[in-house]
């Protein structure tokens, strides 16, 4: 089963993700967690997406593709993968369909998270995230424990630095721009399903269900 989850930043994509890798049993490959590991340990790949993730910007599709295709190859995705945020441009699409058909596989389905932007841009501001393992809370709708400290690793929590106002903004103008296209991309393979964003995580997680039954 190889499903893509497609939103803009915000919408709740990781979030919906943790379920979605249980449901069906396939690894969560993320392509802003795997910058952001890399980035973490200092690796060059990390250091060059770096100066693209914090000001908005996409990381150029080769880099990307190219890591993709690493991570698609390793062992336990051979059963397929949730990719979370990847594709994110009509060319990633495309080069994800030519990387599957090498490899004897396709897409199953695109299911694209719908939220209005005043709503992402409050997800986004109030997000609060482990440096550690990357677990996520809200400082209103989830809120992190009193001291800052994770209940699953003991790192420590706090901000990504793209959570700050001006990339934001950037991200949901690049969403507009360059990843709506990947929508409208699927929609014309019969393959992308649109749920609302709207409501609380498990309402979410129940019309994710809905659109896959
Ligand atoms: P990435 O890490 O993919 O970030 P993003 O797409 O901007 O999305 P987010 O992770 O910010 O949001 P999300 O949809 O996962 O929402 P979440 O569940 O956390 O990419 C980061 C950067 O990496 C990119 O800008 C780019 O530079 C680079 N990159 C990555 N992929 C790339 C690619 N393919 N090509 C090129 N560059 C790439 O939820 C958000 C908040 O809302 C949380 O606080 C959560 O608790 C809360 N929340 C979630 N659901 C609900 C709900 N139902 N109700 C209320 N609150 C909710
Ligand atoms: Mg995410
Ligand atoms: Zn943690």
């Amino acid at each position: 089963m190889i499903i893509i989850l497609l939103g803009p930043p915000g919408a709740g994509k990781g979030t919906q993700a943790a379920a979605l890798v249980k449901r069906f049993e396939v690894p969560h490959v993320s392509t802003g967690d795997i910058f952001r590991a890399n980035l973490a340990s200092g690796t060059p790949l990390g250091l060059e997406a770096k100066g693209y993730m914090d000001r908005g910007a996409l990381v150029p599709d080769e880099l990307t593709v190219r890591m993709v295709g690493e991570r698609l190859r390793l062992p336990d995705a051979s059963a397929g993968c949730l990719l979370d945020g990847f594709p994110r441009t009509a060319a990633q699409a495309e080069a994800l369909e030519e990387l599957l058909t090498t490899l004897g596989r396709q897409v199953d389905v695109c299911l694209q998270l719908d939220v209005p932007n005043d709503e992402l841009v409050t997800r986004l501001s109030g997000r609060r995230v482990c440096r550690g393992c990357g677990a996520g809370w809200h400082v209103s709708y989830a809120p992190p424990p009193a001291d800052f400290v994770c209940p699953h690793c003991g790192g420590s929590i706090g901000q990504r630095a793209d959570d700050a106002e001006a990339a934001i903004k950037n991200r949901l103008q690049v969403y507009h721009e360059q990843t709506s296209p990947v929508a409208s991309w699927y929609a014309a393979k019969g393959r992308l399903k649109t749920v609302p964003g709207l409501g609380s995580p498990s309402d979410v997680e129940a019309a994710l269900a809905q659109a896959m039954s």
